[in-house]
């Protein structure tokens, strides 16, 4: 199988070539990234040189590239490209149009217009909005986005949806939970807890720090995308969670402690405009129907990424420098700051 994957140097795309080539030693994957401020070719240092991988940097709005790339013969498209960050959607949310939107019905026009037998959309739970204290998101929840961010995931959704009903192209959407493991760009909650943490810097909570997220390992998301690839579909969407919910400064004081770091680091600072009050994922019909569930728990899962992050300094100190620190001071510098000790809630299960 000769695979597209779209936005393999960010964090899930990179993880995902990895774990592609290693369970499928005769597949050939062709990488098409921009290479944005989020896409890293370091997160595929170890595979330089493998004739199995090809990278083509390029965009995803780009016809005459995916077009060319598309037509040299692929047998699967897998969508990772896109502006992923809600605090950034918030400052500016033209490139989140453009990528997410824009980029997406290039890549299915194209797609289409060259008889692709399978394209997944790689989606997320942020499409449904946000959940009270009980239930779980199910592939029937209505779409209700709340952030420029998921708002360009919806339509994507949308637009992959049509080309399904309308014209009969073969794709499958899926919507996971909050990822995390190696390679994650430290603008996300771990991997900057981690890495602040680390570096003795404070770690900002936004709110009063009980927004729920349901965090599932990136090794688990990949082998959900796998089975859909192989086993799915065509024209579902498919949830993928990690049944793990926690509230974040729950999350951030298992870092301090993994860390031997004390709690006097947390600092509250001013909430997020529009901040989803938590998620959680039913992933009931893709275990049912393929037989995927999650295998990592948050514990392990958790030990291993901060020990990742504390044996790749240098990947750390490349993707903190730079333009990472102009981000940090435009994203923190003017929230209010406030020291105080955390409340912490049980998380609510589904
Ligand atoms: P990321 O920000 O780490 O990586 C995005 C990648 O896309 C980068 O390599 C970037 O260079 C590339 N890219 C951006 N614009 C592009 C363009 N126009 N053309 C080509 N490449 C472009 O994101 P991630 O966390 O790895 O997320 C990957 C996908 O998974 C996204 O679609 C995201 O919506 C979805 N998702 C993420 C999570 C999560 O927790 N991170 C959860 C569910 C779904
Ligand atoms: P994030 O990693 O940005 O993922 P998402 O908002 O897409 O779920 O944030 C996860 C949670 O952590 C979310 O509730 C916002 C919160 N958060 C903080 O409290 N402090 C931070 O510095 C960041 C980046 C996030």
């Amino acid at each position: 199988m000769r695979l597209l994957v779209t936005g393999g140097t960010g964090f899930i795309g990179s993880n995902f070539v990895h774990y592609i080539l290693k369970k499928y030693p005769a597949y050939r994957i062709v990488n098409l990234d921009k290479l944005t401020y989020a896409g890293n070719l370091e997160n595929l240092a170890d595979i330089k040189g493998d004739s199995r991988h090809e990278f083509i940097h390029g965009d995803i709005c780009d016809q005459d590239c995916v077009r060319t790339i598309i037509s040299g013969g692929v047998d699967a498209v897998v969508n990772f490209a896109a502006e992923s960050h809600v605090d950034r959607s918030i400052l500016d949310s033209r490139e989140f149009v453009r990528t997410n939107i824009e980029g997406t019905r290039n890549l299915l026009d194209i797609s289409r217009e060259n008889k692709i037998g399978r394209y997944i959309q790689i989606s997320t739970d942020e499409v449904y909005g946000s959940l009270g204290d009980a239930g779980a998101f199910t592939e029937n929840t209505p779409i209700a986005p709340n952030s420029p961010y998921s708002a360009s995931k919806a339509s994507a959704d949308l637009l992959v949806g049509s080309y399904c009903r309308t014209h009969g192209f073969p794709a499958i959407i899926t919507r996971c939970s909050n990822n995390y493991g190696p390679y994650q760009f430290p603008e996300k909650l771990i991997p900057l807890l981690i890495t602040n943490a680390m570096a003795d810097i404070p770690l900002p909570i936004y709110g009063d720090g009980l927004n729920i997220r349901d965090w599932i390992h990136v090794q688990d998301h990949c082998a959900a995308i796998d089975a859909v690839l192989h086993h799915g579909r065509t024209g579902e969407v498919y949830n993928a969670g990690g049944h793990e919910e926690l509230p974040n400064i729950e999350v951030a004081c298992r870092i301090l402690a993994a860390l031997g770091k004390d709690e006097s680091l947390l600092t509250y600072v001013q909430d997020r405009p529009g901040h989803d009050r938590r998620y959680a994922i039913d992933s009931t019909k893709l275990e049912n129907e393929i037989g995927w569930k999650p295998v990592i728990n948050f514990a392990d899962g958790l030990s291993e990424t901060i020990a990742w992050y504390s044996g790749n300094a240098s990947w750390v100190k490349h993707v903190r420098s730079g333009a990472y620190l102009k981000y940090y001071e435009e994203m923190y510098g003017n929230r209010a700051w406030e020291r105080r000790r955390p409340r912490l809630r049980k998380a609510t299960k589904a």
